[in-house]
């Protein structure tokens, strides 16, 4: 391992808006003198006065002293002018989201601070090597992405670039360690590990909105509730901004020589065009003006309760549910077969992206289809779909089996791929192709999701849960039903379900 910075060197932040003064904290906290600059005066004095009405919430709930709070504001000084950062052995650049912005700043730095001091930059969505490009010594040019707030969210991508030198990186990862910092580190690729691997849970729900599966409140309440994410994502998008969501996706979809997989959705463009940005303007996904109500989750009705529940074949990874049923006082009977339940009479089998209607077709047997659960266990809600038909029995007979084991039902309109499978399975042919093409590690990945974002699981280990072969077919069946580029498996994925390997073996 590296050494890390030590905290006799300084350490210069220069922007001093939202990012800046997060990772002033953090340095300062961890023992540094932190230089603090900014273009405009009065946002290093702004910035620190947030800073200080921050920590003294923490010590007003009795989590710090006032001493410690003034400790750590202490080693936080407001720097003059650019020529006073010389001293610092790193500096980190959080200043606007401009790359000929960035490069000139960083140019000038470069010519006045030590030459083995090392240059960070906390770009969300820049290139690293193009950046560094414009430096004579590009070498020593990383990224440090830190998520927003810097002082409370564990994670920083330590992201390099084509030229960058593998002990710059190394240095960097081991002193955000030190900072208490959950590290991982990627090469340098639109969006980086977090920004691009998360795009399919906007990106999919937003489809899945567009198609009229079943309205926002549902579906985050199906991928809250069955698939185990902290936020469903039209809640998420509201909290982000929907603009700001909205940018990230079009810079990675551009950046990606516009990828269809990445394509902006027209749904989330319609509120950014009509100003519904989310929470911070009152409206967006949801309506947070006072005397607007939230929208609940729509529930099937009461189906009736199952005479005989026959589980036929292995279920996979929805094996729980044979166990849950004879906990729930059902008539279980097990015999062999294709994988399937079978409820007084109706089929009911786990989404593997055909439609119900298309797999009713297939098979010539009328077939229910639930979705993923991250756990069937625990899962409170689970969402169903049926064949395009007339007959609402096997509706109701499919809603009334879940029931009867405990949770509440969804109705989805008959979507391919359900909600939660069809995202998960996309999570992870994108982490799939970001681990083929050497962005980041197997467990790199999956850390920098769950830490990044919050997921349950990271992508991949979800992808090994599921089985690698059937995220694949789930993706192929997407691909049949769309006929799009957006829905193509990746190599890797493809490569391990044939082989029947896992990603993390
Ligand atoms: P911000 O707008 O809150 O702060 C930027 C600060 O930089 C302002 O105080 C501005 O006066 C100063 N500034 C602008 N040009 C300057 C220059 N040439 N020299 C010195 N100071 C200058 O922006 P925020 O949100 O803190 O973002 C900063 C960087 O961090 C951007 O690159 C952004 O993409 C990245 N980032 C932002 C995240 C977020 O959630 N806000 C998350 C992760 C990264």
């Amino acid at each position: 391992m590296s050494k890390a910075l030590q905290t006799s060197q300084a350490v210069a932040v220069i922007g001093s808006g939202t990012m800046g003064c997060g990772i002033a904290l953090v340095a300062g906290t961890a023992g540094h003198r932190v230089l603090l600059l900014d273009a405009v005066p009065e946002a290093i004095q702004r910035g620190l006065e947030r800073l200080r009405a921050d920590l003294s919430r923490l010590v007003s709930r009795g989590k710090i002293t006032a001493e410690a709070r003034d400790a750590r504001l202490a080693l936080i000084e407001p720097a003059p002018n650019l020529d006073s950062l010389a001293p610092a052995a790193l500096i980190v650049e959080a200043i606007v989201e401009d790359l000929d912005i960035k490069g000139a700043l960083l140019s000038r730095v470069e010519a006045l601070v030590a030459p083995d001091a090392i240059l960070a930059t906390n770009t969300s969505s820049l290139s690293i090597t193009a950046l560094a490009a414009r430096l004579r010594r590009p070498e020593r040019v990383v990224g440090m992405h830190f998520f927003n707030p810097a002082q409370v969210l564990p994670l920083v991508e330590i992201v390099s670039g084509h030229l960058t030198d593998t002990a710059v990186a190394e240095m960097v990862e081991a002193t955000a360690a030190a900072w208490g910092k959950t590290t991982v580190r990627c090469r340098s690729t639109p969006g980086f590990i977090v920004n691009r691997v998360a795009r399919p849970f906007y990106g999919e729900a937003l489809r899945l909105l567009m198609e009229n599966a079943a309205d926002v409140a549902t579906l985050d309440a199906v991928l809250r509730d069955c698939g185990g994410f902290r936020m469903g994502p039209f809640e998420l998008m509201d909290l982000i901004g929907n603009d700001v969501n909205y940018a990230v996706t079009k810079s990675v979809y551009d950046a990606m020589s516009q990828d269809p997989r990445y394509k902006p959705s027209l749904v989330q463009r319609e509120l950014v065009d009509a100003g519904l940005f989310g929470r911070k303007s009152g409206r967006g996904f949801y309506d947070y003006r006072d005397t607007a109500s939230r929208p609940p989750a729509i529930d099937a009705p009461s189906g009736p309760k199952p005479a005989h529940v026959v589980i036929e074949g292995d279920l996979g990874i929805a094996t729980p549910l044979a166990g849950l049923a004879e906990a729930a006082g059902l008539a279980v009977e097990r015999r062999d077969g294709a994988g399937v339940v079978r409820v007084d009479g109706t089929t009911l089998a786990l989404s593997d992206g055909r439609t119900a209607t298309q797999r009713t077709h297939d098979t010539g047997e009328p077939t229910m289809l639930f979705d993923l659960a991250l756990d069937y266990t625990s899962a409170s809600r689970i969402a169903i779909a049926g064949p395009d038909q007339h007959d609402l029995a096997p509706v109701a007979k499919a809603a009334g089996f879940f029931q009867a084991i405990g949770k509440a039902v969804s109705v989805l309109d008959d979507a391919p791929g359900l909600a939660v499978m069809r995202t998960v399975a996309m999570l992870a042919n994108e982490a799939a192709d970001a681990l083929h093409q050497q962005i980041a590690t197997t467990a790199g990945i999956d850390l920098a999701m769950r830490m990044g974002v919050n997921y349950p699981v990271g992508p991949l280990a979800w992808a090994d849960a599921v089985g690698p072969a059937h995220c694949l077919r789930t993706i192929d069946h997407l691909a049949a039903v769309y006929g799009e580029d957006r829905y193509r498996a990746s190599p890797l994925l493809r490569r391990m379900a044939l082989s029947q390997r896992q990603f993390h073996s």
